[in-house]
């Protein structure tokens, strides 16, 4: 006996690539119901073989229903998850809006698996954002080996990011660079997209960090260990998918960089690529429909007593969203329901 899914937000980016790995990963449905607005009622997605009818999420009847996968925005999300949530279907939920309320867990399953257990509090689980997620997969073994102290990241993110009318912004203004009339104007990023880096994702904070650079203090506090400073600059980038970070550890205990190394090898989630060679790293693109957060260039900061800098990538589609949902998924299956 399998489980009763919904995957909510369907035709978008986030819900088609959840249909995408919950088919891939052979997650036992043994119904599966897809929902988007009233105004893509009908729109056909792939499940597998399959072609599934969205539905409206404004109509649906939870009830009897498993879990619901949620990959809407934030509004969206406030109007319709405590209805699924009221009727008994467990919410793992894409968005921001319950990732900071301390009584919902917030997990990436290689991190923070035990606290799964607090799901019953409302019946809701939060997928941390997209940046965060690599991150920690990345820290969280290092941490456990030398004490982390401080982190000082700098993100390289992606137009998928900020979804599906993002990818258009940067596929159209890139071919009007080249057509003559056919130059468009920003409307998604503050400014132009395309041949250009932005250093705002979301909006400003008095503090003058954005807001996505807040989330990524937060949510790894939340995740790993309340005690580790971080301090964040996100950058949109002109790339489809994929999201790089150049991140600087400082850690309590010396950690070598080969022992790091030998660490992050052995680490769940984890590929390491690191040969000190012209392309011994990986870049985005090659990132893309994998399921590893990808780290390179691990050396030594010297700078300070005990540092380490790195080079981490992934597809912020899958670690960053649907893949962390389908594996919260999986482990609200293996630990607490019980089926399949
Ligand atoms: N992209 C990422 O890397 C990433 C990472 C982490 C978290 N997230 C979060 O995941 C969520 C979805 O992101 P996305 O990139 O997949 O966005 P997207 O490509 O723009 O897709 C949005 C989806 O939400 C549906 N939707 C929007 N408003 C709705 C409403 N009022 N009622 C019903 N359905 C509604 C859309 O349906 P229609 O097609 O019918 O409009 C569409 O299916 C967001 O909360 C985002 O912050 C995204």
């Amino acid at each position: 006996m399998g489980y009763k899914v919904v995957v909510v937000g369907a035709t978008g980016n986030v819900g088609r690539e959840m249909l995408n790995i919950l088919d891939e990963r052979q997650f036992p449905v043994d119904e599966i119901a897809v929902l988007a607005s009233r105004k893509s009622m009908g729109t056909e997605v792939s499940f597998g073989d399959k072609t599934l009818k969205t539905k409206d999420l404004a109509t649906f009847d939870f009830t009897g229903w498993d879990m619901a996968l949620f990959a809407v925005g934030s509004e969206a999300t406030k109007e319709y998850a405590p209805k699924s949530a009221a009727a008994g279907c467990v919410v793992i939920d894409n968005s921001s809006l319950y990732r900071y309320d301390p009584e919902i867990p917030l997990i990436v399953p290689e991190v923070n698996p035990d606290a799964i257990t607090m799901y019953s509090n409302k019946n809701i689980i939060a997928n941390p954002n997209c940046s965060t997620a690599q991150m920690v997969v990345a820290l969280k073994p290092l941490h456990d080996r030398a004490k982390i102290k401080r982190v000082v990241v700098s993100t390289y993110q992606s137009v998928s990011g900020s979804g599906k009318d993002a990818i258009d912004e940067l596929w159209d203004q890139t071919k009007g660079m080249y057509v003559p009339g056919q130059e468009k104007p920003a409307r998604v990023y503050p400014k132009q997209i395309a041949f250009n880096v932005i250093p705002q994702i979301d909006v400003f904070l008095d503090s003058g960090d954005t807001k996505e650079e807040w989330k990524m203090v937060v949510e790894t506090k939340k995740i790993i260990d309340p005690s580790i400073k971080v301090t964040a600059t996100c950058v949109r980038v002109p790339v489809f998918v994929g999201h790089s970070e150049s991140i600087n550890i400082e850690t309590e205990e010396f950690l070598d960089e080969d022992e790091a190394r030998d660490i992050l090898r052995e680490a769940p989630g984890i590929l390491v690529v690191d040969k000190r060679e012209p392309g011994g790293y990986v870049t985005p693109v090659e990132c893309v429909g994998d399921y590893a957060t990808f780290i390179s260039r691990i050396r030594q900061d010297v700078t300070v007593e005990n540092g380490l800098n790195l080079w981490c990538v992934s597809d912020n589609l899958r670690k960053g969203a649907a893949l962390n949902a389908v594996q919260i998924a999986e482990l609200l299956g293996r630990r607490v329901l019980k089926k399949g």
